[in-house]
């Protein structure tokens, strides 16, 4: 190939412009538009991030984009910028410890798709600004945002992921959320939302996960998440909302995550649930369920987490349980479960039981009443049959004399103290998740049930061990 004398210059010349482009904040057909750059000044002036305005922020280094944790990229991102088009596309802050309100100057970032300012404290309204903006993810959970949804946040017809979880907002669910066809994800949790899901949800064809936990939102459970074939994550625990599910529930069969709890009105019949053959936690407590358990859940071999505690629950526990080999936590505590509390069950040391507050009667109880993994407290029914022993029977009856008011217990140290003539009792053992400890032959015990559900080890969780010389003049002795 040969080009003619005139090209080979214009050639150059064109390379040169787009090296230079590429080098300098002046080119304007490389960086971001004056006004992009502004209102990143503002924000990072408020925000006091470390951003530096001498080079390029869109050049992905100078503290602009951390890449270290190629799973957790943290800053801010742009696209378009090497064909000529350059804006701000993604603004990633999470746990940044953030104050202040939300930034109206986002709505300056007119290709803006991500916002993720999770686990910060802001604080304020969901700007209203912001409805003009090309989302697709907004992530804000975990500040302290208030007010209502904006209506506007409808007309975002781009969004598909929005997390608002643990916030102070409150109000009803906005009718125009209907209008968000992609929207497959609405993680709503622990805020303070309040009257009945709006109708226009279930045109919401592509709703995949919906988490509403933890707010007073109240009416029946709406017959329109039929609509919502692809539903894979669904949350309501601790809500007004009242059973029981419509019976078109039963035909969602690609649930995987199913936790439901507190359901009033429930017609007492265990939800049918033999299409949902993929379920990992199935969670429903407390919802007034008397019948037997399904022997259906039993070949749900994904399932890791089974509660089905605090209900009205009959009849045995199905033989085939022994065959959920994922099962980590298995909870059925506070029912009405007979027959013989399964062998399995008080050798087993992968998963964590509660089958505490039962009405088993087989012949041959359990001899004790934790195994180390198990918590059978009080999980026979009410007998005097005393070769059964007595935390095992649900009256428990006490087995030692009734003189123990003058016992303090739960001091954390590893001996017995006598202060002012009061008896305190150490309390050594780091009891956890379906636990059951009895103290001193059984004089006083110590039963939990559930189980941690965060992660054990995340920064934001808080301990407070109490110093004994801080509260106590430290010259007592251990008797
Ligand atoms: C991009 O960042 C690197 C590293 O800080 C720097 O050397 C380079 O000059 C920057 N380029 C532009 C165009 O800002
Ligand atoms: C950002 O947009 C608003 C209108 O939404 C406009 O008034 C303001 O001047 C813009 N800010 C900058 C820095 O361009
Ligand atoms: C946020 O504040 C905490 C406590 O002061 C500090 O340990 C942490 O490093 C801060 N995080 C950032 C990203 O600045
Ligand atoms: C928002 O937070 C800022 C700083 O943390 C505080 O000064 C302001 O009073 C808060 N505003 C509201 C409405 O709570
Ligand atoms: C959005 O939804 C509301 C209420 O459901 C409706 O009145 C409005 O016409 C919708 N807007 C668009 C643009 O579809
Ligand atoms: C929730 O909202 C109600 C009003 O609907 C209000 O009375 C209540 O204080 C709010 N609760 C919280 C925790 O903000
Ligand atoms: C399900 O979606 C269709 C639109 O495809 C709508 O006409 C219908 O009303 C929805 N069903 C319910 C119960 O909302
Ligand atoms: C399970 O799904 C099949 C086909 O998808 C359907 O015919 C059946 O009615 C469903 N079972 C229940 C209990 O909904
Ligand atoms: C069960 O749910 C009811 C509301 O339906 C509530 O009042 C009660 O405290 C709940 N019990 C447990 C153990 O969660
Ligand atoms: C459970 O699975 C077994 C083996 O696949 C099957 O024979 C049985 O009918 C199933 N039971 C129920 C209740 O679905």
């Amino acid at each position: 190939m040969r080009f003619s004398h005139g090209l080979v210059p214009l050639f150059l010349f064109l390379c040169v412009l787009v090296w230079s482009c590429s080098e300098t904040l002046h080119c304007q057909a490389q960086t971001l538009p004056q006004s992009e750059v502004d209102a990143l000044k503002k924000i990072g002036a408020r925000w006091r991030m470390h951003w530096d305005f001498t080079v390029n922020p869109c050049n992905g280094t100078s503290g602009w984009f951390d890449q270290t944790n190629p799973a957790k990229p943290i800053g801010v991102m742009c696209s378009g910028c090497d064909i000529g088009n350059c804006h701000v596309i993604n603004i990633i802050l999470p746990d940044q410890n953030l104050t202040g309100s939300l930034p109206d100057e986002f709505s300056n970032f007119t290709s803006l798709q991500v916002i993720d300012l999770s686990l910060n404290y802001l604080n304020g309204t969901i700007p209203f600004a912001w409805a003009s903006l090309p989302l697709i993810n907004l992530n804000l959970w975990g500040n302290r945002i208030t007010g209502q949804i904006p209506d506007q946040l409808g007309e975002i017809a781009t969004l598909q992921f929005i997390n608002l979880a643990s916030n102070l907002l409150e109000g009803s669910l906005p009718e125009t959320l209907g209008n968000l066809s992609r929207l497959g994800t609405v993680e709503l949790r622990s805020n303070n939302f309040t009257n009945s899901l709006p109708k226009s949800l279930g045109n919401l064809k592509s709703m995949v996960n919906f988490l509403i936990s933890g707010n007073p939102i109240s009416g029946e459970i709406p017959g329109f998440i039929g609509n919502w074939t692809e539903l894979q994550i669904l949350h309501i625990q601790g809500t007004f909302l009242e059973g029981p599910f419509p019976p078109i529930f039963s035909t969602l069969g690609k649930i995987r995550f199913l936790e439901v709890s507190n359901l009033k009105g429930d017609d007492g019949k265990f939800p049918a649930l033999q299409n949902m053959t993929n379920l990992q936690p199935l969670v429903l407590r407390n919802m007034s369920i008397t019948n037997g358990i399904p022997t259906y859940i039993g070949n749900m071999t994904m399932l890791q987490k089974l509660d089905l505690s605090y209900n009205g629950l009959t009849g045995p526990i199905p033989d085939n349980f022994e065959s959920l080999t994922n099962l980590k936590y298995l909870f059925l505590n506070y029912n009405k479960l007979t027959g013989a509390i399964p062998d399995w069950m008080l050798t087993s040391t992968l998963i964590r039981i509660d089958i505490s507050y039962n009405s088993f009667n087989a012949p041959h109880a359990p001899s004790d009443c934790f195994t180390g993994f198990a918590n059978l407290v009080s999980s026979y029914s009410s007998t005097d049959d005393n070769s059964i022993k007595s935390c095992l029977r649900r009256n428990n009856p006490c087995s030692g004399i009734h003189e123990n008011h003058n016992l303090f217990y739960k001091l954390w140290r590893p001996c017995k103290m006598i202060i002012d003539g009061n008896e305190y009792q150490d309390d050594t053992i780091n009891q956890g998740a379906s636990d059951y400890h009895s103290f001193d032959e059984d004089k006083w015990a110590f039963s939990s049930t559930g189980y941690f559900m965060d992660v054990e080890d995340h920064p934001y969780i808080a301990k407070n061990v109490l110093s004994i010389s801080s509260a106590f003049d430290s010259n007592l002795n251990c008797t």
